[in-house]
């Protein structure tokens, strides 16, 4: 019998590095980023996922429908739905992305995706892998970007966290050794760390930061954590003015929560499943998860998104419209960046800022003791439109 397990696992685990050869050689070989500037149209992809999904991504559609009227008057933008990115359509093809969705997703430049339905072992869906995991992958989308700022507490925190790699890229591909030894695995490539690395790196040094922190758990976990930590190393020779250091995840996610040393910090780069659990902690400092958004950038393709989950709970419980959209309004703002509407990307954000962090004229709290969703947008975009905006930034974050 344990023979049997052994040779299963030899097969299992020689599968495993065959495809991650594969992947590094297709990483070496990778196109140059995409030009936004040379594309008409840009076809932006909307996905509006499951719970709350719909619900706020009704606003955020609301709000990029007036701030790029122009564009799309004259054609040089485009929005294009894609309906497939259902739970319900997901486990009727029994795939984390159905292939007719996934050819329709590739037909565009970026996606805008609304949280979706996450399956766990003993729910209640069939365990698919997340579409958020698989997209990922599928499109190659390395760099998960995740900005947090409290300009009052003097925080302003950017996150690069890896996206294609970690203990989330074999996470639907672990071995049972029979019924009482489980596996999972955990990959980390050179080529894989070293691209978010630089992303990080860079980032730093077009926006005049002069400190990086490097996160990991390399000091237990030393193969993957280690590899990391390396490359870290090099990359950061290419880059002589700026200072690094690298830091373990737990002591990192004690310090995110000290007054006296957080400030400190500005740009964090880390490995995914570190990322995943330390931006998750910073947005509830922003003022909850409902607040973050995140940019899913790959040399092709973008993925914009909350980084939450769809809520099921609040849907549950009949709370769906007092769900906060900012999440993927925010996501939304960081998208037109990307695509060099830099402007209007920065005009979404004051108006963000001036409404969460600085003038608060509503609340919202996830249940009928706050302004609705609907509401807190209508403030945004009032505060958007508003011909004082700039002196109303500069006068709260000066
Ligand atoms: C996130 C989410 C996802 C992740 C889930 C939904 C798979 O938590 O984007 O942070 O863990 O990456
Ligand atoms: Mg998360």
């Amino acid at each position: 019998m344990s023979e049997q397990i052994i040779e299963q696992a030899r097969q299992h685990f020689a599968d495993l590095v065959g495809s991650q050869l594969d992947r590094v050689q297709k990483m070496k070989a990778a196109e140059d980023w995409m030009d936004y500037s040379a594309l008409k149209p840009i076809i932006i992809g909307f996905c509006w996922g499951d719970g709350i999904g719909p619900i706020i991504s009704q606003e955020t559609e609301r709000v990029l429908q007036i701030i790029l009227k122009d564009e799309i008057a004259s054609g040089k933008v485009k929005f294009r739905t894609i309906e497939g990115l259902t739970i319900e359509n997901r486990v009727k093809h029994m795939k984390a992305i159905p292939d007719d969705v996934l050819e329709e997703l590739k037909a565009c430049h970026v996606i805008l995706k609304a949280p979706t339905t996450t399956p766990e072992k003993g729910g209640p869906y069939p365990n698919i892998e997340s579409a958020n995991v698989a997209m990922r992958r599928e499109l190659d989308l390395f760099a998960n970007v995740r900005p947090v700022k409290i300009p009052q507490e003097g925080i302003d925190w950017t996150f690069f966290r890896e996206n294609t790699e970690g203990a989330y890229m074999l996470g639907s591909r672990g071995f049972m050794a029979g019924d009482d030894v489980a596996f999972d695995f955990k990959v980390i490539t050179r080529p894989g760390a070293e691209r978010i690395i630089r992303m990080g790196f860079d980032y730093a040094k077009k926006n005049g930061i002069d400190n990086v922190t490097i996160v990991t758990k390399a000091n237990v976990v030393k193969t993957t954590d280690g590899l990391f930590l390396e490359v870290a190393e090099e990359v950061a020779k290419d880059y002589p003015g700026i200072k690094w250091e690298g830091w373990y995840i737990d002591i990192m996610t004690a310090k995110l929560i000290d007054p006296k040393r957080r400030t400190q910090f500005r740009v964090m780069i880390l490995p995914n499943l570190y990322g995943d659990i330390l931006t998750d902690e910073a947005a509830e400092m922003q003022g909850g998860v409902g607040t973050a958004g995140s940019a899913n950038i790959g040399k092709r393709y973008a993925m914009f998104e909350a980084i939450h989950g769809s809520a099921p709970r609040m849907i549950d419980e009949g709370r769906g419209q007092y769900a906060d959209p900012s999440s993927l309004i925010r996501a939304a703002g960081m998208m037109l960046n990307h695509l060099g509407f830099v402007e209007k990307g920065e005009k979404l954000n004051k108006a963000l800022e001036i409404c969460s962090q600085f003038e608060k004229k509503v609340v919202i709290t996830g249940r009928d003791t706050g302004v609705t969703g609907r509401e807190l947008c209508d403030y945004i975009l009032d505060t958007m439109q508003s011909p004082d905006l700039d002196e109303k930034y500069k006068s709260y974050a000066s």
